[in-house]
Parts: structure tokens; C-alpha cells; sequence
């Protein structure tokens, strides 16, 4: 079967394989597989810059964006032609608590594999196994949506911890920031509105589809500096990882405000520099400035919520480019105007 395959720490890796069929010992549940998102760590792997291969092997089937058709559903209680989404983190084997009671997404002893990124085979391939319990179902309705299932749980958990933060003391939060509006930075600012938040969106880009997507949320769209848009949000969301955007955000945000990082740190763009200390604006006024990643079951079972909910022409409009595997190379290139790229293996 056909899979996309690399060299983790090597660039230039990535190939169309001809691989055998998944291995039994991936699970009893065997899935053909539909569409696969492409996202910033597919391409942080490809560049050589993450990723770890299975055990004993080289290469890595890469993609952990799922969504596929089950084909043989074993004893899981799924049936054939159930479209499922694979769950992407796997517990430690010691395991430390948080594995032991199924909150893997916050494993503490770094241990855990992950699908497609960490030890373990991803689903950019023809067919895939998988654990019954890590099987997800989709609604059929949501057709090739499904496949933004993955990152709409990143968002869902991010806003969790955010709700869960924010019961430290007396809280009325309103006003939202989210900064980027790349596929997490719209989700999360789809989960805002859905919370009822006046959401604010912040992008370098002055037009095209990202500004539409906000406006047509009833969200308000900014470009330009930060300390500019003249907002005390009191929750932030922080999808780029930018380091002067991030001291930005704290600098700007209200007194008690909860600051989310969800981007992994990139190299600090030529700018501003440091207007501002994040010690200084966190303590001050009580802010908690906290990362978020990976999802577990119950952040699932939340974001398919949160798709169910959503309008289905404007999630729609998140996929800008479907490419066959074939061009696997387009898709982990970026051009200007994509949101969602994915890989179409047959259609949904
Ligand atoms: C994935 C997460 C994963 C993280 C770190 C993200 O792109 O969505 O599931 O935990 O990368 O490997």
C-alpha cells in the first residue's frame, strides 16, 4: 500500500513508499483511510527538526490528522463503513499517573508515543490499525470535516484548562484574543463564540479568506501590532509561538486574564523586541501564562461537539487545498493563502 514515509532528523526524506500492511499489534480495528491534515508539526518532520521513528525502524509513516473508513472493525463494536478518527498520543508503559488514569496528554515522564510524530506509524497510508479504544467515531454528516477533528481537540483542551484556570477566583472573562488564525487560531476562536466571548483575532494578513472566516464567526479581525488594537482581553489564545507576541499578549492582558500558548516557540521575528517583562506583567496582575498540547478522549468527544455545532459551510471553507498523496510535497510546502491543507487518499 501506498504511505507517505521519512527519516525523522533527516530533511528532504519525505517519499511516496510502497509499505507493507499495518501490523496486527497496531490494533483490531482496520481502517481505509479517507483524508489526512497536514499541520506545522508534519512539516517540522519533514524539515528533520522532530519526529521519531518506530523502534528499530528508519523511516516513519507520518500524519496524525485522521479520518477513515472502517473496513474491518474486529470485535470494537464499530461497524463497516463507520468513518473514525484515530486518537493520536498512547500512555507511557511505566505509566505515571496522569497515563494511568487516561489523561496521557498530560504525561509527566515524557514517555508516550504518538501517531505519526513519536514511535509509532502515523495514517498518512492507504490502511490503518488501531486500538478499538483509540478509534473515534465520527458523524457521517461531517463527511471530509471529520478530518479537523484532531486539531479542533488541541483547542478544545486549551479552552478546558482555560476554564479550569479560571475557577481560581472570582471570574467574568469577556473579551477573547486569539492570535494567529491559522487552523488552531480559527478553532479557537469558533470555540469562543460558541462560549459566547467577544472574540478578537489578530493575523498578519490584511485580507482574503481569514478575514471573512472571523467576521463571518461575528468575531473582530485585527492586523497590525498587538499593543495597538487597544484590547484588555481577559483569555488569550497564542497560536504562533512568537516570543514578542507572547509578551505582548501578557502586556496587554487584563488583571486576572489566562494567557494560552498553544504554538511551539519559533525564532523571534525582526520587530518590536522586548517592550515589555513577562514576570513583571504576570505577577502584577495575576496572570496565568500556561502551555497546552495533544488532547485526550474526553477532548474527542468535546471537539466533535464543538463540529457538530458549527456551521458547515464555514469549516468548510478552513480546507483551502485537498492534493492526492502523490503530491504529498505540495501539501508540506506552505503557500500564503492556506488554512487546512490535506491529503485525499478517496473520497468521503
Ligand atoms: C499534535 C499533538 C501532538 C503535538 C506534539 C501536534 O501537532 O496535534 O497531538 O501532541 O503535535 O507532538
Amino acid at each position: 500500500m501506498r504511505a507517505v514515509t521519512v527519516i525523522p532528523g533527516s530533511s528532504g526524506t519525505a517519499r511516496l513508499d510502497e509499505v507493507a500492511e499495518p501490523e496486527v499489534g497496531l490494533g483490531s480495528v482496520v481502517v481505509e483511510t479517507l483524508a489526512v491534515g497536514v499541520c506545522g508539526t508534519d512539516v517540522e518532520i519533514a524539515s528533520g527538526s522532530y519526529g521519531w521513528p518506530p523502534p528499530g525502524k528508519e523511516r516513519l509513516i507520518l500524519g496524525h490528522e485522521s479520518l477513515g473508513r472502517v473496513v474491518d472493525p474486529g470485535p470494537s463494536g464499530l461497524a463497516v463503513g463507520d468513518n473514525v478518527v484515530g486518537i493520536v498520543r498512547r500512555p507511557d508503559p511505566v505509566p505515571c499517573a496522569n497515563c494511568a488514569v487516561g489523561e496521557f496528554d498530560m504525561c509527566t515522564n515524557g514517555g508516550y508515543t504518538e501517531r505519526g510524530i513519536k514511535q509509532i506509524n502515523g495514517f498518512m497510508a492507504d490502511r490503518w490499525r488501531i486500538e478499538p479504544e483509540y478509534a473515534v467515531k465520527v458523524d457521517e454528516s461531517l463527511g471530509e470535516l471529520g478530518v479537523l477533528l484532531e486539531p479542533t481537540t488541541v483547542v478544545a483542551k486549551a479552552w478546558e484548562h482555560i476554564a479550569a484556570i479560571g475557577r481560581r477566583s472570582f471570574w467574568e472573562p469577556s473579551t477573547v484574543l486569539i492570535v494567529g488564525a491559522g487552523p488552531i487560531g480559527l478553532l479557537a476562536a469558533l470555540i469562543g463564540v460558541q462560549y459566547g466571548g467577544d472574540v478578537h483575532v489578530l493575523d498578519r494578513v490584511t485580507s482574503g479568506r481569514k478575514p471573512e472566516l472571523v467576521e463571518a464567526l461575528g468575531a473582530t479581525y485585527h492586523s497590525g501590532p498587538l499593543p495597538e488594537l487597544g484590547l484588555h482581553p481577559d483569555i488569550v489564545v497564542e497560536c504562533t509561538g512568537v516570543a514578542h507576541l507572547v509578551r505582548d499578549a501578557a502586556e496587554a492582558a487584563a488583571p486576572g486574564a489566562v494567557v494560552c500558548l498553544t504554538g511551539v516557540g519559533s525564532p523571534e521575528a525582526p520587530g518590536p523586541g522586548s517592550r515589555s517583562n513577562l514576570a513583571t506583567d504576570a505577577v502584577l496582575k495575576n496572570l496565568v501564562v500556561f502551555g497546552s498540547v495533544n488532547a485526550n478522549r474526553r477532548h474527542y468527544y468535546r471537539g466533535a461537539q464543538v463540529l457538530a455545532k458549527a456551521d458547515r459551510s464555514w469549516l468548510t471553507q478552513l480546507i483551502t487545498r485537498r492534493v492526492p498523496p502523490e503530491a504529498f510535497d505540495t501539501a508540506l510546502s506552505r503557500e500564503p493563502d492556506d488554512i487546512k491543507v490535506v491529503l485525499e487518499f478517496a473520497h468521503a
